[in-house]
C-alpha cells in the first residue's frame, strides 16, 4: 500500500511510473499534463500522433474525457468493466492532443488488476486518469512482468522511470480488446484490436455484429504491421509442416529456437494448447527465445478459430515477414 500511495504521489508530481494491469503492464503518466504524457512518447522512441489509452477508476466520471457516451459503450462498461477491454469514444475538450494524437477520439479502459485499481484509487483521489500504453520500446513485445520492464528501461532511477510497481505476472498476457464506438451512425461498432474479450463476447452484449476497421479508422499502433516483435526473426508455420522445416533449417546450419503447443509437441520450448493459456505465456516465451541467439523462432501456428483471434493477431505481426525469412534462412 505504501508502494502505491508513493507511486501516486510521483504520478500527481508528473513523473513515469510503470504500471501492472492483467493485460501487459503499462507505462502510465498523468493523461491531464501534456508533459508528462509526451515523457511516455519519449521514453518508449513512439512516434507523438499515436494515441495512448487513458486507464481510469470503474466509478469515475467519463465525462472528463469524453464528450459523448452512447448507450453502446454504457453496455460494455456494464458487461466487461473492469477488465480487458478498451473503448474508443469522442473526446472530451479537455483531453490534452498528445493523449489523443491530434484525434478526435480518446481510448478509455478501466483495469481490473487489484494493484491498477488501487492506484487509479489513489492517484487524485479516484478522479484523475493515466495515459499509460505497453511498457516496452516502441515496436517491441509488450512486458508481462515488472522484470520485463526494467529489461526494456533500466530500473527507477537508472533510466526515465520513477518506480515500478510489481504485480506479478499478467494474467490475460496480450493487450486489451479495443472497440471504436466513434462511428455507430455508419459503420456501427468497429473491432480495431481482438483480444481476450472475444468479438462474439462483445457482439452478444451489443447484440449486433461488429465492422472490421476501414481505411478511416483512428491510427491504431498496434495495428502496423511489424509491431510486437522480438528482435530475432520470427517465422510462423503450419503444424504439419513444422517438422520438415525445423529439419531443413538445421540441415542449412541454422540455429532455431522453436516453439509448440500441446502435449504432442515435440519442440523445447511448449506452450499450453488453449488460447487463454497460451495468450498469457505467450510475451514471456517469445522474450526468452529471444535471449538464445538463434538465427530463427519458429513457430507453430495455432489453430484459426476464433477463440484463437488474438493470439493469432499479436503472432501474424510478430511474423510479419515469415516467407521472406524463412527464404533467406534455407537459401
Ligand atoms: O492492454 C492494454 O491495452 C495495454 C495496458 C497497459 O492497458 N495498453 C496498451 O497500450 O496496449 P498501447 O498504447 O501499447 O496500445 C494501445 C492502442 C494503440 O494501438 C493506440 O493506437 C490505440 O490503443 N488507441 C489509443 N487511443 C486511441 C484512440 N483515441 N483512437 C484509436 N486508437 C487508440
Ligand atoms: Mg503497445
Amino acid at each position: 500500500m505504501e508502494a502505491i500511495r508513493a507511486a501516486a504521489r510521483l504520478l500527481e508530481a508528473g513523473r513515469l511510473v510503470a504500471i501492472p494491469t492483467e493485460t501487459v503492464y503499462g507505462l502510465a503518466a498523468d493523461a491531464s499534463n501534456p508533459d508528462a504524457v509526451a515523457a511516455i512518447f519519449g521514453a518508449k522512441g513512439r512516434p507523438s500522433n499515436h494515441p495512448v489509452i487513458v486507464h481510469v477508476a470503474c466509478d469515475a466520471d467519463l465525462s472528463r474525457w469524453t464528450s459523448e457516451l452512447p448507450p453502446e459503450a454504457a453496455k460494455l462498461i456494464d458487461a466487461f468493466w473492469p477488465g480487458p477491454l478498451t473503448l474508443i469514444l469522442k473526446r472530451g475538450p479537455q483531453v490534452p492532443p498528445a493523449v489523443t494524437g491530434g484525434q478526435d477520439s480518446v481510448g478509455l479502459r478501466c483495469p481490473s488488476h487489484p494493484v491498477a485499481q488501487a492506484l487509479l484509487k489513489e492517484f487524485k483521489q479516484g478522479q484523475g486518469g493515466l495515459a499509460a500504453p505497453s511498457a516496452n520500446r516502441f515496436g517491441r513485445v509488450s512486458p508481462t512482468s515488472a522484470q520485463h520492464v526494467i529489461d526494456e528501461f533500466g530500473a527507477p532511477g537508472e533510466g526515465p522511470l520513477a518506480a515500478v510497481l510489481d504485480g506479478g505476472q499478467s494474467e490475460v498476457g496480450i493487450e486489451s480488446t479495443i472497440v471504436d464506438l466513434t462511428r455507430l451512425d455508419s459503420l456501427g461498432p468497429v473491432l480495431l484490436r481482438p483480444g481476450r474479450i472475444s468479438a462474439g463476447d462483445i457482439e452478444r452484449v451489443l447484440g449486433r455484429p461488429l465492422a472490421l476497421p476501414d481505411v478511416a479508422a483512428p491510427r491504431v499502433s498496434g495495428s502496423l504491421d511489424a509491431h510486437y516483435a522480438p528482435a530475432t526473426p520470427v517465422a510462423l508455420v503450419a503444424s504439419d509442416e513444422f517438422a520438415r522445416i525445423m529439419l531443413a533449417l538445421k540441415a542449412n546450419g541454422r540455429r532455431v529456437a522453436a516453439m509448440q503447443y500441446g502435449e504432442a509437441a515435440a519442440a523445447s520450448t511448449r506452450l499450453p494448447s488453449d488460447p487463454d493459456g497460451y495468450a498469457h505465456a505467450l510475451y514471456a516465451t517469445l522474450r526468452e527465445l529471444d535471449q538464445q541467439g538463434a538465427d530463427l523462432i519458429l513457430v507453430e501456428q495455432p489453430p484459426q478459430s476464433a477463440a484463437w483471434q488474438g493470439v493469432n493477431d499479436r503472432l501474424r505481426r510478430a511474423a510479419f515477414d515469415s516467407i521472406g525469412v524463412l527464404e533467406r534462412l534455407l537459401a
